[in-house]
């Protein structure tokens, strides 16, 4: 598998919906910009992409990561030593902490302008679980009515990192992480605006922006109007006919836009070791 002209790729779109397996490209090599420019179109048209059998190292995976854009910056877990860009998501076989990421959310979507991508390279698949779902906030957005759409397009919702990584968040409190260092902080509760309805750089397609872990309210909302459409938009996009689950092989390299998907870690391998490594691309202020 040596080929790498943009002639030699092969992107096959997922039947039914959103995400294409991506074939013929080596990526332990460094990628000719007429390959990077296919594999953006592909990014942008599909969601999520996955590239089977890729063996990478660690200097492999963050030279593909850069491919994209700059690294994003990756707050309160502890980075790999010595690779700042590197997170380990690692769950050991005796753990008993739920699967890291174990809920619906948007990478970093707390951020003034969060991660246009993650990119997740699986190490150690446990034979059975440990699928990632994703969720398609284009399709949802455009599944809604034209007057639903309406009302919520000149929305902000509020994002913040509090609830999961703060002083008194979900992770301050939780007993029996083995596999990765999580470093809670005063700094998670603050607050960042974003459009509610955010626009696609490249495609100009709309997606729905919010997701249950960093959203936090709308602006100039109650609590409880807050509470009331969120968890209507909550329920809607997390359908069925909006989600793809997504089952890893050993060495399979997946990554996804975390502009328009949600994504959500399952469990289901108590007993076996699963190990991933994680960058993201820095993304842009979301419009
Ligand atoms: C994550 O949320 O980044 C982790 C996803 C996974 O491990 O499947």
């Amino acid at each position: 598998m040596v080929a790498m002209s943009a002639a030699e790729l092969k992107v096959v779109p997922r039947e039914g919906g959103f995400g294409a397996e991506v074939t013929g490209i080596d990526l332990r090599r460094s990628l000719p910009g007429n390959v990077v420019e296919p594999l953006e179109e592909a990014f942008a048209r599909h969601g999520v992409l996955w590239f089977p059998d890729q063996p990478l190292d660690h200097d492999q995976l963050e030279a593909f990561t850069l491919n994209f854009g700059e690294f994003g910056e990756d707050p309160y877990v502890a980075p790999l030593a010595a690779r700042p860009h590197i997170l380990e998501v690692r769950r050991e076989p005796d753990e008993t902490a739920s699967p890291f990421g174990a809920a619906w959310h948007s990478d970093w979507s707390f951020q003034a302008t969060p991660p246009k991508a993650t990119i997740l390279h699986a190490k150690v698949v446990p034979p059975t679980g440990g699928d990632t779902l994703y969720a398609d906030g284009v399709a949802a957005y455009e599944a809604l009515s034209p007057a639903f759409r309406a009302m919520i397009a000149s929305l902000r919702a509020l994002h913040s990192a509090g609830r999961p990584y703060g002083e008194a968040g979900f992770y301050a409190k939780e007993e029996g992480r083995k596999g990765m260092t999580i470093l809670p902080s005063a700094n998670a509760d603050q607050v960042w605006p974003h459009p509610l309805v955010r626009t696609q750089q490249r495609t100009g397609a709309r997606a729905l922006f919010v997701n249950p872990i960093y959203t936090i309210g709308i602006e100039g909302f109650t609590s409880e109007e807050s509470i009331a459409l969120l968890g209507y938009l909550y329920r809607h996009m997390t359908q069925d006919r909006f989600v793809y689950r997504h089952q890893w092989a050993p060495n399979m390299l997946t990554m996804w836009d975390n502009r328009r998907l949600l994504h959500n870690a399952t469990g289901g391998y108590d007993g076996c070791l699963r190990l991933m490594h994680r960058t993201t691309v820095a993304g842009e202020v979301p419009i």
